[in-house]
């Protein structure tokens, strides 16, 4: 994806340590402050731009169409019926496309003409274009389709026994090391458990939204994307050209959670409206098309065990899920992710089957893998815990280990242990009460409970450009975006603090394919793979002004506009010319095999579980966290509080429901499906360990966005059960599940 070869680009691939960041030794002093957010103007005055706002010269709304079965054919769409409604413009079916949109990376299939199969409920299979969005509504209300209907499976308890094992993906479907059987039958204490968690919906405020505008055969798609590169690629082919005819411009996203990672319906319907049309396309998904037909996280259901000496030492972990997806599809939640690295264990499986369902794709949500797989791993540890007598903390920590225990090389930095000890000390774990059921304030039983944090980190390759303008101020730009997690404040203190240039004479470009290509934002790579983009050119410029300078480059300090060195002190706009630019790149190499790279934290929380009603309400919680550098303390916070509201969520009230009967979704809208509100959060406490990754990338920082969410939910679960002694395993736990 990547075409350089202008000797203008500092380009790193990561094979070595890189135990020195400039990022440490700027004067500028503007890294890591909790810097307000260089773009909450424009978001809170509503003049950023979202992708459904562009005003656009004769556009033409498109409404999507949804199928009225879960599985089966299209016999005739009856565009006619429509057409003649005032306003009305064409009835689009070339799309078969549509079923085959991917989560991620994978393959589109061709164009065709029409669609014909039906995989699921909801699936989108028509655009109806109009001069206004009403009529284009109901137009697509009024839309007539014949279906032949044919048996689907909808219901992943009645198939669950049918489950077979999927393609190796970002972690193998089955991994066995040693003999967790025979280690079970040789332990001291043994747990053997399942845990359930429901299908989620990413649930992000901004629909999926794409106005696509055609010049000649180029493509230009104003659209909510949080890989727009990738987005691109991932486009071109499904409408069959060339990725460079793509461009697509995502400047500011209300939220992707996993959902926005690949391209979803709108995006192919509005391209290849606007193509047929011959004039602009805007199609907005509805909020119920958006729970339908872009991407949930697959339900689970995990039977873990865990076979352990006296002394709490592991001697067996076995985490076994299976999942649920449409036929066609490969991708797994991966379930066991976090279960690879977090606990010694010599006797492992981690496995994960999945079942074959005619419901909605299931894909990436909100640290896909460990936010539903530490439910299982961290309750079951829990329960460990209990049946050896011994604090859930302790046992922890006697499994804690600096060597990752499958592939047997050292943790690129980990302070598990030091997290959980001063995470206790600061919430006040030694007043909870180890055995259930003692604390108790009127109607409430009060407990306490925990979790181990931990998210995988990943490297990816991006790029970015920097230029420092005559006035001295710069602009960096990038494909790379801001989701709403803060890319465009750290992207800038980066630059600022390496350049010594004030962050507020910074411009910003991110989410233009036609920037340097990026990975953009997902799997929390974000800021650790562009921010190290920025780094790479902010360094090859800095040399170069001290060429400019003629000073040694260590002995230039870059401060407030200025360039200081040998006794002498300039303007640093003055010494770039007309302009000085350089791109930098940075590629995962080596140190991704040669360490094992996480982010790690521990999560706390207290609850009231009210003994009439069941009712649970979280007191408190707090989240300690060491992810490597911390580019922004305000935004990294954020991050971890709204990761941890999404622990509330799964542990409490998250739960896509979909029919038995023909897998209509039944809560489709954010009224029915429940994110927690703020009168579900209390108290949230966020703290961060100070600490350096030099294995990760040049600005030592690991990623962030999804730790918060990571085992949030476990430590509401146990904190549940220490409050009443019920044990609940499957999720959400609602009221009546307590009583
Ligand atoms: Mo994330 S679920 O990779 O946006």
């Amino acid at each position: 994806m990547f075409d350089f070869g202008d000797g203008k680009t500092n380009s790193l691939t990561m094979d070595k340590p890189h135990p020195v960041s400039l990022l440490d030794t700027g004067v500028q002093g503007v890294i890591s402050h909790p810097l307000d957010r260089v773009d909450g103007p424009l978001k809170v005055s509503g003049s950023a731009t979202y992708s459904a706002e562009y005003q656009i010269d004769g556009l033409a709304h498109g409404v999507l169409v949804g199928a009225k079965i879960g599985h089966g054919k299209i016999v005739s769409v009856d565009a006619d019926a429509v057409k003649s409604l005032p306003g009305v413009i064409d009835v689009v079916t070339d799309f078969d496309t549509f079923i085959k949109v991917p989560q991620q990376g994978g393959e589109t299939g061709a164009p065709t003409q029409g669609v014909k199969e039906i995989d699921y409920f909801g699936q989108i299979v028509a655009i109806v274009l109009a001069e206004s969005f009403e009529a284009a509504r109901e137009a697509a209300q009024l839309l007539p389709i014949t279906y032949e209907k044919s048996e689907g499976t909808y219901d992943f308890a009645a198939h669950r026994d049918e489950a077979d094992k999927p393609s190796d993906a970002m972690i193998p479907a089955h991994y066995t090391q040693g003999d967790v059987d025979q280690a079970m039958t040789d332990a001291d204490v043994t747990v053997d458990l399942t845990y359930i968690t429901p299908s989620q919906n990413s649930a992000a405020m901004e629909p999926h939204a794409s106005i696509a505008v055609w010049e000649d055969d180029a493509l230009t798609l104003y659209s909510s994307h949080q890989m727009p590169t990738s987005g691109a690629q991932q486009l071109a082919k499904s409408l069959g050209i060339s990725a460079k005819k793509v461009r697509i411009i995502a400047r500011y996203i209300g939220g992707g959670f996993g959902s926005k990672l690949g391209i979803a319906p709108e995006s192919v319907a509005a391209a290849i409206a606007a193509k047929q049309l011959g004039r602009p396309v805007k199609a907005v998904m509805a909020r119920t098309q958006v729970f339908d037909a872009t991407v949930r996280r697959s339900n689970t259901e995990q039977r873990v065990r865990l076979a352990a000496g006296r002394d709490g030492k592991l001697t067996a972990i076995g985490h076994d899920s299976l999942t649920s997806n449409l036929a066609s599809e490969e991708y797994f939640e991966p379930v066991g992710i976090g279960t690879h690295f977090l606990y010694a264990g010599e006797n492992r499986s981690i496995t994960h089957d999945m079942v074959r369902l005619n419901l909605l794709l299931s894909g990436s949500m909100r640290a896909p893998g460990e936010a539903v797989g530490m439910v299982g791993l961290e309750c079951a540890m829990d329960e460990l815990a209990e049946k050896l007598g011994m604090d859930p903390i302790a046992l922890r920590k006697v499994n804690d280990t600096q060597t990752d225990p499958e592939k047997q090389v050292p943790h690129s930095s980990r302070q598990l242990s030091r997290a959980l000890d001063d995470g206790a000390r600061l919430f006040g774990w030694d007043k909870r009460h180890a055995k259930p059921a003692i604390q108790r304030e009127g109607e409430w039983l009060i407990g306490m409970g925990v979790a181990s944090a931990t998210r995988a980190n990943m490297l990816q390759q991006s790029s970015a450009k920097v230029e420092i303008h005559p006035d001295g101020s710069a602009t960096v730009s990038s494909a790379m975006t801001d989701i709403g997690t803060g890319s465009y404040t750290i992207l800038a203190q980066i630059a600022s603090e390496i350049l010594g240039i004030p962050v507020e004479t910074i411009t910003m470009s991110l989410g233009d394919t036609n920037d340097p290509p990026a990975a953009g934002s997902g799997g929390s790579w974000g800021a650790g793979s562009a921010g190290s983009a920025v780094y790479l050119a902010c360094e090859m410029l800095r040399s170069n002004l001290a060429k400019a300078m003629d000073v040694p480059e260590d002995s230039l300090t870059l401060k407030d506009g200025m360039a200081i060195g040998d006794n002498r002190s300039r303007a640093i706009g003055d010494l770039v010319g007309k302009g000085m630019e350089a791109t930098g790149e940075i590629k995962p190499g080596k140190q991704e095999k040669e360490t094992t790279q996480a982010s790690y934290g521990a999560h706390f929380a207290e609850v009231g579980v009210n003994v009439v009603t069941g009712e649970v309400r979280v007191r408190r919680m707090l989240g300690i966290f060491a992810a490597g550098r911390v580019l922004n303390a305000k935004t990294a916070r954020s991050q971890c509080l709204g990761g941890m509201t999404f622990g509330i969520g799964t542990a409490l009230t998250e739960d896509l429901i979909h029919d038995t009967r023909d897998g209509k979704l039944v809560n489709r809208d954010l009224a029915e499906y429940h994110v927690p509100v703020n009168a579900d959060v209390p108290q949230l406490e966020v703290h961060f360990i100070d600490e350096r990754d030099i294995h990760a990338n040049p600005i030592h920082a690991k990623g962030i966005g999804e730790l918060g969410i990571a085992g949030a939910a476990a430590a509401v679960v146990n904190a549940i059960y220490n409050a009443c002694g019920v044990r609940v395993r499957d999720m959400p736990i609602t009221c009546d599940k307590l009583l």
